[in-house]
């Protein structure tokens, strides 16, 4: 986890570096600190905490050097504390780091031996202290930089000042993110695009082994040989307004009301109604591999393993092939039975997340087609992964998932539509069908946010509950997963989703007055089956909030309240119901005062296992 930012050039450095690590913050919040030249040293301010804390302690400080890093921290190696919070230096060399050293006790033992005398609990501090070893042997910066990662194992994104080099700025990259942005006579470096994006749209996208040499004259990228490597800047077409708030009192409720605009641009040059077919970019499979094809496995972890869920039934339905949902880190160490017959989705917001990325490499290395679908752009999954389909949800800063997800479920149902039709499972007319269907849901989504006072006030009505139920069948069972992990990622009130079939092997033991359970009973093949688990629910007092197709006015006289949801195909419903729940976490959360954006002992990058 944590995020990294670095900057050279002539605006205030200090301050560039504040609003980039405000942009990160999502990655951790544990700690914050700045390393900057100044009059030829590198001055470091640190403080345990958010952000803020940083910002009080520097108060009316000015520094007035041009070559600075930053780092907000997701404690691994060490408690939160302000030593163990970067930026870390060991004689002329001060390093900010996300990722994990993974043989830092060894080096460390060797380092101690040569008198080398640590002050954290951290791994990072052992690259400053390795490369501060080289300097003082005389190695240039570039070199020192080079042979100390040559002897560290594990994953890292760089930020390095060394004093005597006061011109330069060096970045290295190895399996956790980094990006170098490209301004006018200005450079800087970033965990992610967003965190730069007031400043530049051009970046450089490090590769593993890259070390980028930034100085007021531009850019060197060096492979792990020291030999320059030629690297062409690429242009996003993301603007920095997309991360900010926008007037909403939360990112995550203005990422919650974006959703149909994230879906219309995912949606975008992707439909051909003529040949009732969905037009993906870059996903081409070879002639006979979808018909040889035995099964799809869908890997994610968190709101995406939701995701991959639903995957499966719309995959299942449109292409008749089995598909076998797995969350990262069980498919990875079970000696997963995938090979050349299979293909292999990854589904990751962010395109970091550790056990994903491992789910996906050991999928390759037993020979599988892998594809990715990503909204990071270049992020590690997408260029992994033999193809990739990106989201195109924009910045998604709140730590909690929302539109992301849903732009994940219309990638995944253009997928399935896309395969069903090169199988020739759905034919011209059915595939149109979908495509109309499809093209009416960000309206329905616009409807389906008009109920956010009701939400509201849905949410306060049973906030003081201490526990919540989510039930739901069939395809719309993921969305009661979702909608559980949402309240207790953002309210800690404790919540669990149930395929309803299953309450009568266990839950109904917790039912009573005090519990409200969520129903998810939109009219479908198994509405009437929902209906009985109502019943059930409400023979035994339970307190039921119903989320219902509009033509069901029955339901009204069976529940305690009723949410009403747009109506559209079974398919395509779940994108519908995600709304009224996420709005519902939200309200909760915010009414009892957590830290809706980032909340507390999540982040919203897992780079680590
Ligand atoms: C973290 C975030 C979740 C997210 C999950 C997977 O736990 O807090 O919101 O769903 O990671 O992230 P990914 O980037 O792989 O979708």
């Amino acid at each position: 986890m944590c995020g990294i930012v670095g900057y050279i050039g002539p605006r205030e450095t200090a301050k560039v570096l504040i609003e980039g690590l405000k942009r990160l913050e999502y990655r951790g919040y544990d700690s914050a600190g700045i390393a900057i030249f100044n009059q030829g040293k590198v001055e470091i301010r640190r403080k345990e905490g958010k952000l803020i804390k940083l910002e009080e302690l520097i108060g009316e400080e000015t520094f007035d050097g041009k070559v600075g890093i930053g780092h907000t921290r997701w404690a691994t190696h060490g408690r939160p504390s302000d030593e163990n919070a970067h930026p870390h230096k060991a004689g002329r060399v001060a390093v900010v780091h996300n990722g994990i050293i993974e043989n830092y006790l060894s080096l460390k033992e060797i380092l101690k031996s040569k008198g080398h005398i640590f002050t954290s609990e951290t791994d990072t501090e052992i690259i400053s202290h390795l490369i501060d070893e080289f300097i003082q042997e005389g190695n240039s910066s570039l070199d020192a930089v080079r042979i100390a990662l040559d002897k560290i194992k594990g994953s890292y994104a760089l930020g390095i000042l060394i004093e005597g080099d006061e011109r330069s700025l060096l970045a290295a990259k190895k399996e956790s993110p980094l990006v170098v942005g490209i301004g006018e006579g200005e450079y800087f470096i970033a965990s992610d695009v967003p965190a730069v994006l007031p400043y530049t749209k051009n970046f450089i996208f490090m590769e593993d082994g890259e070390i980028a040499l930034l100085s007021a004259e531009g850019v060197k990228v060096f492979n792990v040989k020291g030999e320059e490597v030629s690297k062409e800047p690429k242009r996003v077409n993301w603007n920095s307004l997309m991360a900010e708030k926008g007037g909403y009192k939360h990112f995550m409720l203005k990422e919650i009301f974006e959703q149909p605009r994230a879906v219309i641009d995912t949606i975008r040059g992707r439909l051909s109604e003529e040949k009732g077919d969905a037009v993906l970019e870059n996903v081409h499979f070879a002639p006979t591999f979808l018909k040889k094809m035995k099964r799809v496995s869908l890997i994610a972890c968190g709101t995406s393993y939701h995701a991959a869920l639903i995957g499966k039934f719309l995959i299942e339905e449109f292409c008749r092939i089995p598909v076998e949902p797995d969350i990262g880190s069980e498919f990875r160490y079970r000696n997963p039975i995938v090979g050349e017959s299979n293909l292999l989705i990854a589904i990751s917001q962010s395109g970091e997340t550790a056990d994903t990325l491992a789910a996906l490499r050991e999928a390759k290395r037993k020979g599988t087609t892998t594809l990715a679908i990503c909204n990071v752009v270049e992020s590690s999954l997408a260029r992994e992964a033999d193809q990739v389909i990106y989201t195109h949800a924009g910045p998604e800063i709140g730590v909690a998932s929302t539109k992301t997800f849903v732009t994940q479920l219309v990638i995944l149902f253009l997928l399935a539509l896309h395969m069903g039709r090169e199988l020739g499972i759905l034919s011209k007319e059915e595939g149109k069908a979908l495509i109309e269907e499809l093209v009416r849901v960000p309206h329905l989504m616009e409807e389906m946010l008009k109920a956010s006072n009701q939400v509201s006030k849905i949410a306060r009505k049973y906030l003081h509950a201490r526990d919540f139920l989510y039930l739901g069948r069939g395809i719309n069972y993921p969305i009661a997963l979702e909608g559980a992990l949402k309240l207790k990622e953002i309210s800690y009130v404790h919540a669990e989703g149930y395929p309803a079939g299953e309450m009568k092997h266990g839950p109904i033991a917790l039912i009573d007055r005090e519990m409200p359970v969520v129903v998810l009973a939109t009219k479908n093949e198994v509405y009437e089956k929902v209906i009985s688990n109502i019943e059930e629910v409400k023979a035994r007092e339970g307190m039921v909030i119903a989320l219902a197709s509009p033509s069901d006015r029955e339901i009204v006289h069976k529940v305690d309240d009723v949410i009403f949801i747009p109506e559209t195909i079974p398919s395509l419903t779940p994108i519908l119901l995600t709304i009224p729940l996420q709005l519902l976490a939200y309200y909760m959360a915010d009414f009892k005062g957590t830290d809706v954006d980032q909340p507390r002992n999540l982040a919203k990058s897992v780079t680590v296992e």
